[in-house]
């Protein structure tokens, strides 16, 4: 038995389902701009009343695109890893300390790469013979899904490596993202209301369609390998060469020794994460010397050699526009600011709920 509530959430679902596929996939629209903008208020306005709707199950998150089973599954020549996130300076020195142990090392000053970690879309690129061969989405790690054609439209990644004698096989691991500024317009210009720009990201890049693909100011940048026979011998000159060879790494990556100058640098990056044009959740240190990396492999999905230093979540001023009285269906009563949209660590921040009365009169009596 399914209640009045859930039919009319299900009805609003198929509904803006039905006008998508009409609209990105038939390019046969029913509806005009001011009616499908008209459904998707009614949604967001009920979707507070879903907290455990999927992304999966969300129209606003799948829009201008079918479902994910329609890609290929592809296996991985190397396993995608992922990062172990510390929190504190104290998270930092036990990672190299027990870095340090694991080499038995007499100098705990060792190198490390420094990049920000960019809040976007992983990917693998296999290059054979210096041809981009296939491109594919994370997935688990293991199995990831085949976007080649939609990857061969961002003009960042070359089809080709600028080089004379490439590796016979080589498979680059990068982010996939969209900057904060193009996001904003991509939101502004069309129809399509992404939470955040790697949600917009994600949804530009998954499409059966490589048109819209094409269409989406898609970036990219590398951050690792999965194979690389002839590697160099750091990681910072392994990245250095691929750049010559016409991919796009961090403008950001550099090289610091020992914790001290690590932590200086996350300071001084942390300070400017509002300048970098993308969206970024903290560093990634990198035992710089791929000797050691290879010394101290990994643990389980995680490598012993490198680690997220996450950032706490971004803050930001804005101003309040009006301030809307909103009534629960209890009767409970509660104000909502209507602020200067703000792009807050990735969320465009467009409401925010105040304290009722009560909650007010609730503080005010703790504080006594
Ligand atoms: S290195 C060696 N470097 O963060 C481990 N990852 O949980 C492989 N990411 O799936 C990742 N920026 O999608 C690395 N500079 C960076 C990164 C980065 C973003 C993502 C990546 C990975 C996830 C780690």
């Amino acid at each position: 038995m399914i209640s009045n509530q859930e039919k009319k959430i299900k009805d609003i679902i198929d509904k803006i389902n039905y006008h998508n596929d009409l609209y990105y996939n038939k390019d046969n629209p029913e509806i005009s701009d001011a009616e499908y903008d008209l459904l998707i208020s009614e949604f967001k306005k009920i979707q507070k009343n879903i907290p455990n709707l999927k992304d999966a199950d969300n129209p606003l998150m799948n829009i201008g695109g079918r479902s994910s089973d329609e890609f290929t599954k592809f296996n991985h020549p190397t396993r995608m890893l992922s990062l172990d996130n510390a929190m504190t300076n104290e998270d930092i020195e036990n990672f190299i300390k027990k870095i340090i142990r694991f080499l038995s090392l007499k100098d705990t000053n060792i190198p490390f790469s420094i990049e920000p970690k960019i809040d976007g879309l992983s990917v693998n690129l296999v290059y054979e013979d210096g041809q981009l061969k296939v491109a594919a989405t994370r997935g688990d790690g293991l199995n990831g899904e085949i976007i080649t054609n939609n990857v061969f439209t961002i003009k960042e990644i070359p089809q080709k490596l600028r080089v004379k004698f490439p590796p016979k096989k080589l498979e680059i691991r990068g982010e996939i993202f969209i900057t904060k500024k193009d996001f904003l317009d991509l939101n502004e210009r069309s129809k399509n209301q992404f939470a955040n720009p790697r949600n917009a990201a994600a949804g530009s890049l998954r499409q059966l369609d490589v048109k819209i693909t094409a269409s989406r100011p898609l970036k990219f940048i590398a951050h690792g390998f999965g194979i690389y026979e002839e590697g160099k011998k750091t990681y910072y000159d392994q990245m250095k060469e691929l750049k010559t060879w016409g991919i796009p790494i961090s403008p950001y990556l550099k090289v610091a020794n020992g914790i001290d100058d690590l932590i200086k640098n996350y300071n001084y990056i942390n300070d400017k994460r509002s300048e970098i044009p993308y969206d970024i959740d903290g560093l990634v240190y990198k035992v710089n010397d791929t000797l050691y990396q290879s010394r101290l492999g990994t643990v389980g999905k995680t490598p012993r050699w490198a680690i997220a230093h996450k950032f706490a979540s971004e803050t930001a001023r804005t101003s309040i526009k009006k301030i809307d009285i909103q009534i629960g269906r209890t009767g409970s009563v509660t104000p909502v600011a209507r602020l200067e949209s703000i792009n807050i660590g990735g969320v465009l921040v467009s409401n925010a709920t105040l304290h009722n009365f009560e909650e007010i009169e609730k503080k005010r009596h703790k504080r006594r």
